[in-house]
């Protein structure tokens, strides 16, 4: 264990199209938020008082040792040691991380990421993209059941990734680096459950469902070639479809078309919710001319949050 303390972080994400398609095998593509971050540090502690985990936004204390493996951050814990086969070092991890929780922002992954990095690092060893990414996944699943992989992944790489499940991750490259408004619904959403939801629609009518799904995979597959492109113009466009067709598999809200059309009507070249739904964040693709105008919007339409990120920028 290093005598100075260590300090590690992992990015947000976005998904930029494919939500809940994604669970079925259809691609979807999701962003690095590098400017919204979860932060994880570790002290060193006096010999024999093992690990103690101090979670600061949830305003949680708790010692390894009398954690089991459902908290997720004893689980995460518990892997890298077992990764490194290492063991319980005597030390303070303490996490923070700016990213709202149960809101599509990808903040359970975040904090799972920033941890095992800085765990690692403690040890010793700076953990590959790959592991964090497999740590995080274990962590994803006491949050959200049978998550798709596309949370840890995007996070544990921080690069434009496109995912389809079941298959080794694609990452890809940004041509024009582009300006999303993120918005919040104020609304908590919880992801186990609106996936849940879906499965049960699906099951009861898979016809429909499967053809809803398709299409969505569809946009994903043209989202990413406009993204590679700079076609910001046709990036909108299939934000504003994709939008419609998750409207369609009844996870959005009122409140979340609400923000989604103010921002259109300010001028926004597409809005979409990102993530699970039933709540979180809207997504509005703005450029430099209309990003006063379409905040205002925003911000007149209930959004109590409103984060600016640019997608591309090689620290952004
Ligand atoms: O964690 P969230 O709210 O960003 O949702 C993850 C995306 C889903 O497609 C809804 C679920 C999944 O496992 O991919």
């Amino acid at each position: 264990m290093n005598a100075e303390h260590i300090e590690r972080s992992a990015s947000g994400k976005i998904i930029l199209c494919g939500e809940h398609s994604v669970v079925y095998g259809r691609p979807a593509i999701a962003v690095p938020v590098s400017t919204m971050r979860a932060y994880a540090r570790i002290d060193p502690a006096p010999t024999g008082s093992g690990l103690q985990i101090h979670a600061l936004d949830l305003q949680q204390k708790l010692t390894l040792k009398d954690a089991g493996n459902e908290h997720p951050l004893a689980l995460g814990t518990r892997l890298v040691l077992e990764h490194l086969m290492a063991t319980e070092p005597d030390a303070i991890l303490t996490l923070r991380s700016d990213l709202p929780i149960a809101s599509g922002l990808g903040s359970g992954a975040s904090v799972a990421a920033a941890a095992a990095r800085a765990l690692g690092a403690a040890l010793g060893t700076e953990l590959s993209p790959d592991v964090i990414s497999q740590i995080a996944y274990e962590v994803e699943k006491i949050h959200h059941g049978n998550p798709s992989g596309i949370d840890n992944t995007v996070i544990a790489w921080e690069k434009p990734v496109y995912f389809v499940r079941g298959t080794a991750p694609e990452t890809f490259s940004i041509h024009t680096p582009f300006k999303l408004l993120i918005a919040d619904s104020g609304i908590a959403s919880s992801t186990r459950a609106a996936v849940a939801e879906v499965r049960g629609r699906w099951e009861a009518a898979p016809g429909y469902y499967n053809v809803v799904f398709n299409c969505i995979g569809a946009i994903s597959k043209a989202a990413r070639e406009a993204v590679e492109q700079g076609a910001i113009q046709t990036l909108g466009t299939l934000m504003n479809e994709n939008h419609e067709l998750l409207v369609k598999m009844g996870v959005s809200l009122p409140q979340l078309d609400n923000l989604t059309q103010a921002a259109r009507r300010a001028g926004a070249l597409g809005a979409k919710m990102t993530g699970s739904g039933h709540g979180g964040n809207i997504i509005a693709l703005v450029e430099d001319t209309t990003t006063a105008a379409v905040k205002a919007a925003l911000s007149s339409a209930g959004a109590p949050h409103i984060w600016e990120t640019i997608v591309g920028q090689p620290d952004g």
